[in-house]
């Protein structure tokens, strides 16, 4: 088998190794010399050392080749997800880490290299890195924020359309040949125009979601923890309601909230009981703020009318029971899967790395106390 390849698109000296462990290990050629020389007075032609990075798993190309190109990178093209073990192993002797939201960047992954200097996730939310174990560390820490708001509103909108109008039910029933013929009582779900939308969290997706609700006429509801300015409601037409009033009124709750200690199980039992029996529950965020069990307890008992999910408790693990109900659409954590998007979230957190380690500030640090 041949053991090397150039990436597509890519500065034609890169060679890259596939060792027999499946872990490709990307270099450079010639060996050494950085692509970024940060105008100092170094020569032309001049050999530098180039900062030993892990990239955890593949990413869109764009994004590899900013790191190829100023870094000594090893990257585990085998995409899947690493062991504890594996990841340790894989950090020890680096300067940089590339990771994605699967990888649980913990106190053990980030005392593995004592020259660890930044990590940067290739996502938004960053619950997977134990920030302050980091920022105790003096290490970096970024995220890629912005770049996926509008796509994650959009998947958000086809969440909650599959939910209402049960589009993903109506599918299975075609496929499996059930569909006879028309009838006045086939697949009835719930109308989305000039209804009342609940959104939970009003940050920059959550408005992305309020914008899009507009064109359907709704009444908009949100809470949060801290009120939005009144120019943004005001744009918006959106109003700030207590968390038990907005699962009382809506009819579609949209979760758009950080997984934090105080947002574990944001919506549990209590929240389920105050929804409309007619409602949906919405949740492109992250899978631990919904107690997974208790929904599929009230979806089982139409205790609410449906729910449409991106992400689980535990994924990539689902409750029991819950593949199993029809009033819910499933889908595996894509709200930002669109190609335009992922390849503008690996250029962003290639970008952090890259900064990071040629010592400037990276554009999107979440813990700039490092920095202090
Ligand atoms: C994120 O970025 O946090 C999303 O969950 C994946 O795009």
């Amino acid at each position: 088998m041949d053991r090397t390849c150039k990436p597509p698109g890519a500065n034609p000296t890169w060679v890259c190794e596939v060792p027999l462990d499946g872990t490709l290990a990307v270099r450079t050629s010639p060996p050494g010399r950085s692509a970024f020389p940060s105008g100092d007075d170094r020569r032309e032609g001049e050999t530098i050392m180039k900062p030993r990075v892990f990239v955890s798993r593949m990413i869109p190309q764009e994004g590899l080749d900013i790191v190829l190109a100023a870094c000594d990178a090893e990257v585990n093209a085998d995409d899947r997800h690493l062991s504890q073990a594996e990841l340790i192993d894989k950090v020890k002797g680096k300067e940089g880490l590339l990771c994605l939201l699967t990888d649980d960047i913990n106190d053990a992954i980030l005392g593995a290299s004592p020259q660890l200097k930044v990590v940067a996730n290739v996502a938004v939310g960053y619950d997977n890195i134990d920030v302050q174990a980091a920022t105790r560390g003096k290490i970096i820490v970024t995220n890629t924020p912005g770049v996926l708001d509008d796509t994650t509103a959009d998947f958000t909108w086809c969440l909650l359309v599959a939910s209402a109008r049960r589009l993903v039910e109506a599918d299975r029933y075609l496929r499996a040949g059930k569909y006879t013929g028309w009838g006045i009582m086939l697949l009835c779900g719930e109308d989305i125009f000039g209804k009342t939308i609940g959104i939970c969290g009003l940050g920059r997706i959550g408005r992305g979601v309020a914008k899009r609700a507009r064109g359907f006429e709704m009444r908009i509801l949100y809470t949060d923890a801290v009120r939005a300015p009144t120019e943004v409601e005001r744009e918006l037409g959106a109003q700030f309601v207590d968390k038990e009033t907005l699962f009382r009124e809506a009819d579609f709750v949209t979760l758009h909230i950080p997984l934090l200690p105080q947002t574990h199980r944001y919506v549990s039992t209590k929240e389920l009981m105050l929804m409309k029996k007619t409602a949906h529950l919405v949740n492109a965020s992250r899978g631990p703020v919904v107690d997974e069990t208790a929904l599929v307890q009230a979806l089982r008992e139409r205790r609410i009318a449906g729910a449409g999910l991106d992400v689980y408790e535990h994924e990539p693990d689902m409750a029991s029971g819950l593949v199993e109900l029809d009033n819910v659409t499933l889908a595996p954590h894509i709200a930002s899967a669109s190609v335009d998007t992922r390849m503008k979230m690996a250029v962003m957190a290639a970008t952090n790395l890259v900064e990071a380690l040629q010592g400037r500030r990276p554009p999107n640090i979440v813990n700039p106390d490092v920095l202090s």
